[in-house]
């Protein structure tokens, strides 16, 4: 990490109150930045969307330096639909990164889908990592997958699963959780965000019933994220969920799928020389509108 090291101190401000003990010493010598970071998911897609429709969504490029999509942009995956979310993200005028979700993977043509967004520099990262320089100076750094379900064990991962329905889910589990763990390794930036559309834990899982957990996330992302201790996780799918979360290593965690935060979630990173690095909620919806 570019900046200084990982330590458990607590923030002396009242914005602490919201924020959680999971930060790092920002250095003496680094001036205060600020990098606000505006995330929605499960957007379901089907036609042509008024961006006004969606609360938050028009003005969010004044409350935020770049905006996640956390998967599931389309109900379907067919590329009109794809071509209606990549006109609706290209009216936020702020850099925008997606991850796809279960139900953009039901398109049967996955190059052209992604192709469809990259047209509107739309950045997807399928395992990948990107970073963004902000006006500020605030070096950014996105790592994003997919994920996948599997469930939520306290001690071995779902490649504990032997049986055929689960085989394959617990290879997918494993790719889709390296692939994430090396573009968190890959980012030396000021703040490490990791994306995802399916739940690293089942702290955000709010109303969804028991029996649905092992289709919504897994522990191996959760495992990852613990690893590679990125600034915060935000992910979609869980459409009954909630809000906030964490790791079980207490890594902040934001479901915020659509259904559940109601518009565009925005939470700004506050690093100040000699404090510690602390979450803040500042941007609510309401806040954009
Ligand atoms: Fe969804
Ligand atoms: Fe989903």
């Amino acid at each position: 990490m570019a900046i200084g090291h990982r330590s458990r101190i607590r923030y002396p401000s009242p914005i602490m109150e919201k924020s959680f003990a999971h930060e790092r010493v920002w250095p003496l010598s680094r001036p205060p930045l600020r990098v606000r970071i505006a995330a929605i998911g499960d957007l379901h897609v089907r036609g042509s969307v008024d961006i006004q429709t969606i609360p938050g969504l028009l003005n969010v490029k004044d409350c935020a330096d770049l905006l996640i999509v956390v998967g599931d942009l389309t109900e379907n995956g067919r590329i009109i639909e794809a071509e209606a979310a990549a006109e609706l993200l290209a009216g936020v005028l702020l850099p925008v990164l997606v991850v796809l979700g279960n139900h953009d993977l039901r398109t049967l043509r996955r190059t052209a889908f992604r192709r469809v967004l990259e047209r509107s520099a739309i950045e997807v990262l399928d395992g990948g990592a990107t970073t963004i320089r902000l006006t500020n100076g605030a070096l950014v750094g996105i790592a994003g997958a997919t994920g996948s379900g599997g469930g939520f064990w306290p001690v071995e991962g779902p490649d504990a699963l032997h049986n055929g329905t689960f085989k394959g889910l617990a290879v997918r589990s494993a790719r889709e959780s390296a692939a994430l763990e090396r573009g968190l390794n890959e980012l030396e930036t000021d703040v490490r965000i990791a994306a995802m559309h399916y739940a690293p834990t089942a702290t955000t899982l709010g109303r969804e019933p028991v029996e649905k957990y092992w289709m919504l996330g897994n522990s191996d992302l959760g495992a990852v994220i613990d690893r590679t201790s990125p600034d915060i996780v935000v992910h979609g799918h869980a459409h009954l969920g909630t809000l906030k979360g964490y790791t079980p290593g207490g890594v902040p965690v934001r479901n915020v799928a659509l259904p559940v935060v109601g518009g565009v979630h925005v939470e700004t990173l506050e690093l100040r020389s000699g404090h510690a690095i602390g979450l803040a909620e500042y941007g609510t919806p309401a806040r954009c509108r």
